[in-house]
């Protein structure tokens, strides 16, 4: 409730849009679907253009709005609204239920200084400047009912279950360890997903400003969000459950396009593969070991002095050389890109960026110059559609290389030499804004440019991987979790992580497996493997000067694990590949918190440690030094163990013996599960065998394939099999929809009797 609102007055109603008006201050309710209510106050510009919502959601729904002395109601078939003097705004489901309600009690801890005392001072004549720029601005305080948890809130570091904790959108580049209480990452997503006794709603809050969300840290009877600056403009989304909330907000804001197939093979880097000959060794060994292989990264030190779109030939060799011979092993390169640029006369980037104004400026209208890794660099205003266009054709000289993908890094922005000041001037289109507006979207609109630059120069489906984005950015761009360490409770950190990014839009995500810095042991590079098997971006990553962590490095035990567990991600791509291809509809991500698909199930709504890939698969790895007994919670129906067969019924909590070389796996009865031979890598062989992993009890599943590069697949190049088992485990395939090669032979292995 906002005192500086006033008295409810009136309404005025236009297609879907309700302009209610207070005596202070108008406020904009849409019903963007029955199920979804945008929520809009001007404060900052008439019309808010949203950087994550690109297509115009708002489709015709039913709708009724009356008023009477408590306020107004507007209500569709599944959502009421109530809204009250002052603007307290009330979410309802439709039988009455409530959602999510103001908060009307006494704020206990009162951090921020409140409007009421801003006024006052004011009247009195003092100088509120400071506090206006600081402290004013709009809060959202709704009522934190008993049962009440939270998901979503895309990368944050910590636990699955949000609540007691305070977080701030503000893309960081932080070194030090990322742990629980810190408060913001490299990415901006303000999802909030929360989870009731007995409903699930969500609140996205499209604000790219600095922005903060405490839930029930300052008090447990209460959660707040605020930003500082811009609109407030949120869209407030009721559901059943999570998934409900998770379908809606990529609706909203878009799904995880389906990758090319390769993509979802394993991957290498480390920042110090200096040459030809690092590259070389670490590809080959891979294949004298037997270790799959997909792509293979180039860090900073590819390029010259760190200069983006060059190639340094005296460590790399010709221009494309390399990356022929990569890719005759069947190794697909993927080149690190930074924005920062480096600030020298005669560099073509320098020259064409200043000569057609392409870096951002500070207030006095210099270049701004700031340090990162090529020394004195300047920002590329990627908020201008020209110069996203001027980056995305600069991929060319990469493209023509031969190169498979992009990773955007350092576009928080980073900066070494203090962040940038929050007014210097960027653009968002042709509108002149500053830093505080643009810094969350930076990442975004840089990934969005790449991913533009890769489409069109190669019309397959870009692979371009960012460590800086903010919400919707998932229609561009895969991502990793940024710099983390070789410590245990960054592994334990992988499963909520990832899980949080998944429900948050971003289906494609991983973390740097082994861990980024620090140095890396062989148990913990063994549970990591395992652990980290079915996450969609599966990439060993280390930063220079660490311990290296390639599979083989720990000798032979380490490496037969790293095999095993690579090998059998291989064998799972049709099935990830699938979840990916149902994800382009649903938004359902492949990496699942067990509270995705069993909301009320209350042992499940801190479970940290397992996950689903999908629905059928569950995975519950080892994630502590030195532990070789697990305990897992399988939640209702009937699992069978992966590895022994062994038939266990769920809503238990089982112990289960999982020495260096075993990650607990369960699959669900009834489930069928494609897979695939192990390759060395994706093309080695045709797919043309099919493997079905079944459990007893009746099953169906549909199955997609297709060429796994282009966009083919929207003009009808695909195959759609459906698959029935009956309880003994009789297949039946029918093909449901035909355009492409089909197997030629599929067969099925039965797993538990
Ligand atoms: C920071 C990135 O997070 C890391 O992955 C990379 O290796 C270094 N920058 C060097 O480019």
């Amino acid at each position: 409730m906002n005192n500086h609102f006033g008295k409810l007055l009136r309404f005025e109603q236009n297609n879907n849009e309700v302009k209610v008006v207070f005596e202070k201050q108008a406020a904009y309710f849409t019903v963007v679907r029955e199920d979804i209510i945008r929520v809009m106050v001007p404060f900052f510009q008439e019309h808010s253009v949203s950087k994550a919502i690109e297509k115009n959601p708002v489709v015709e729904t039913s709708y009724s709005v009356l008023q009477d002395e408590d306020g107004l109601v507007i209500a569709t078939d599944r959502i009421k609204v109530q809204i009250a003097d002052d603007f307290a705004v009330d979410f309802y489901k439709s039988d009455g239920g409530i959602l999510a309600a103001d908060y009307r009690g006494e704020r206990t801890i009162v951090k921020k200084v409140s409007w009421e005392t801003v006024e006052m001072l004011e009247a009195e004549g003092h100088d509120v400047s400071g506090l206006k720029e600081e402290e004013i601005q709009f809060q959202i305080v709704k009522q934190l009912d008993e049962g009440d948890d939270f998901y979503g809130l895309g990368d944050k570091s910590g636990f699955l279950n949000k609540k007691y904790y305070e977080y701030e959108n503000w893309n960081s580049d932080l070194p030090q360890a990322h742990n629980e209480d810190f408060k913001a990452l490299y990415k901006s997503v303000p999802i909030l997903m929360c989870l009731k006794k007995n409903a699930a709603y969500g609140i996205f809050f499209d604000n790219t400003f600095r922005s903060s969300i405490n839930l029930g840290k300052e008090n447990p009877k209460y959660y707040y969000y605020t930003a500082k600056g811009g609109n407030l403009d949120y869209y407030f989304m009721a559901g059943d459950d999570l998934q409900d909330i998770v379908r809606s907000y990529t609706y909203l804001t878009g799904t995880t396009p389906l990758p090319q197939l390769w993509t979802l093979g394993y991957q290498q880097s480390r920042w110090g593969y200096e040459n030809t000959e690092d590259i070389n060794y670490v590809v080959d060994t891979y294949r004298k070991e037997q270790i799959p292989l997909d792509v293979i990264h180039f860090d900073i030190d590819y390029m010259e002095h760190c200069k983006v779109f060059t190639w340094d030939e005296a460590n790399y060799g010709k221009k494309g050389e390399l990356f022929a011979s990569l890719r005759e092993r069947g190794v697909k390169p993927v080149t690190i890109i930074d924005p920062g640029t480096k600030l020298e006369e005669g560099y073509f980037m320098h020259d064409e960026g200043v000569a057609n104004d392409y870096f951002v400026k500070d207030a006095g209208g210099n270049v701004y110059v700031n340090v990162v890794w090529p020394g004195d660099s300047n920002y590329p205003d990627f908020g201008r559609k020209e110069v996203r266009d001027w980056w995305a054709e600069k991929h060319r000289m990469l493209v023509d290389m031969g190169v498979g993908g992009i990773w955007n890094d350092m576009n928080e922005p980073a900066s070494f030499n203090g962040e940038l000041p929050q007014d210097v001037v960027f653009y968002d289109e042709d509108r002149k804004t500053n830093h505080a507006e643009m810094h969350n979207v930076y990442g975004h609109l840089m990934s969005k440019a790449a991913y533009e630059g890769l489409k069109g120069l190669t019309g397959k489906r870009p692979f371009v991987i960012t460590r800086a984005c903010y919400a919707g950015s998932q229609k561009y761009t895969t991502v990793w979790t940024g710099d983390n360490q070789s410590l245990w409770h960054h592994l334990q950190m992988v499963i909520p992580q990832l899980c949080n990014l998944g429900m948050s839009g971003f289906a494609f995500c991983g973390t740097d497996v082994g861990g980024f810095g620090a140095d890396c042991t062989p148990e913990l590079l063994c549970r990591w493997v395992e652990a980290a098997c079915f996450s969609p971006l599966f990439r060993n990553h280390s930063a220079k000067g660490t311990r290296t962590q390639e599979p083989w490095r720990f000798g032979k035990e380490v490496t037969d694990i790293n095999r095993k567990y690579i090998k059998l991600r291989y064998q799972f791509i049709p099935y990830i590949y699938d979840l990916l291809y149902q994800g382009e509809t649903t938004g359902l991500p492949v990496m699942r918190p067990l509270v995705l698909h069993y909301s009320y199930d209350p042992e499940v709504r801190n479970l940290n440690s397992e996950y689903l890939v999908g629905e059928h698969l569950l995975v519950a790895p080892v994630l502590e030094q030195g532990v070789t007994k697990r305990v897992v919670y399988l939640p209702e129906g009937v699992w069978y163990d992966y590895w022994t067969g062994e038939r266990i019924e769920g809503k238990q909590y089982i112990l289960k013996d999982a020495p260096i070389d075993v990650c607990p796996m369960y699959i669900k009865a009834g489930s069928i599960i494609p897979t695939y031979e192990a390759v060395q890598y994706v093309g080695e062989k045709p797919y043309n065998k099919l493997r079905l992993l079944i459990t007893p009890k009746e099953g169906s599943y549909i199955h997609f394939q297709d060429n796994g590069e282009d966009y083919a697949y929207k003009n009808g190049a695909y195959n759609l099999y459906r698959f029935t088992t009956s309880a003994e485990g009789q297949l039946n395939t029918e093909i449901l929809h035909e355009g492409y090669s089909v197997y030629q032979n599929i067969t099925t292995v039965m797993i538990g009797k």
